[in-house]
């Protein structure tokens, strides 16, 4: 029913063949979860979704969840735009990374819908943090099976919190600097509960060190592991329109929303749902 085209060898595919505004057929939303833990990132064109059919397809997936330093929009909380203006250098999620990983219970998926994108530039890469743990040793492997990831919000390590909180003026941030409160602890190799396949669950902006270890003795690790998952062949990158929506999944990618395209201006709308303990 739903046409699946591939993106990648890692990861990534567009759905063509549905409007999801108004798509009844339980058959094909069917299909779109089966692409959805099969490409974990997928990618659909030329939609018309306003804020109410963002919610009604990120229900498919998961009850929404808050982002904890935007305010939603007027009338829809769990919703909120992420805008680079014209005139700003900085933008909201150019760093490796999965959403949110310094909450106790993460949303599962992340919903991305362009409103107005620049006429080239402002794509965002995505990397498989699973076929990143397959490609491991046996030995990394067993070693990182039994480690914890101390994450935190404050991005000591990357991104930079000015970058993500302060000089995004086109955003409505608050509550920033309680950043360095919001602490979690996570597997570093997560199950997909869907799969049963591990995944790698670190970043180098979020994950400080691991649980019962110094920083010094965690970031040489953390640090190859973060340039080891995002190797190209683990990648696939997606050029925006408005109205395409991305819909990925946390549990076992990351993403990295490119800053090349200063004096244009990019607003999206964004929806997190299904809050989920990582095991
Ligand atoms: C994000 O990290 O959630 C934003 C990604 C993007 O704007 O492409």
């Amino acid at each position: 029913m739903i046409q699946v085209t591939p993106l990648a060898g890692a990861l990534g595919a567009e759905i063509g063949g549905v409007k999801l505004a108004t798509l009844q057929n339980e058959q094909a939303w069917q299909e779109i979860q089966r692409a959805f833990v099969e490409y974990s990132v997928i990618v659909f064109r030329d939609q018309q979704l306003e804020p109410a059919d963002l919610m009604r397809v990120g229900a498919k997936f998961g009850e929404p969840c808050f982002y904890p330093f935007v305010t939603g929009m007027e009338g829809y909380p769990y919703i909120f735009e992420v805008v680079k203006e014209e005139t700003e250098t900085t933008n909201f999620g150019g760093n490796w990374h999965s959403d949110t990983t310094y909450l106790k219970q993460p949303p599962l998926a992340t919903l991305l819908y362009a409103v107005e994108t620049p006429t080239h530039g402002g794509d965002t890469l995505f990397a498989s943090t699973r076929a990143a743990y397959d490609a491991l040793s046996e030995g990394m492997r067993r070693t990182l099976d039994g480690l914890v990831g101390v994450n935190s919000a404050g991005l000591k390590y990357g991104g930079g919190r000015s970058a993500m909180h302060r000089n995004i003026g086109g955003m409505r941030v608050h509550d920033t600097d309680s950043a360095d409160q919001f602490e979690a602890e996570h597997p570093v190799a997560r199950t997909h509960p869907e799969t049963g396949r591990k995944a790698l669950y670190l970043s180098r902006g979020h994950t400080i060190r691991f649980k019962d270890m110094r920083e010094e003795e965690s970031r040489p690790v953390i640090e190859w592991l973060q340039l080891h998952q995002t190797r190209p062949e683990f990648t696939c990158r997606v050029r925006w329109a408005p109205g395409t929506l991305i819909a990925w999944d946390n549990r076992c990618t990351q993403h990295n929303a490119i800053n090349d395209y200063h004096g244009q201006r990019r607003r999206m709308r964004r929806l997190t749902v299904g809050a989920q303990t990582p095991q």
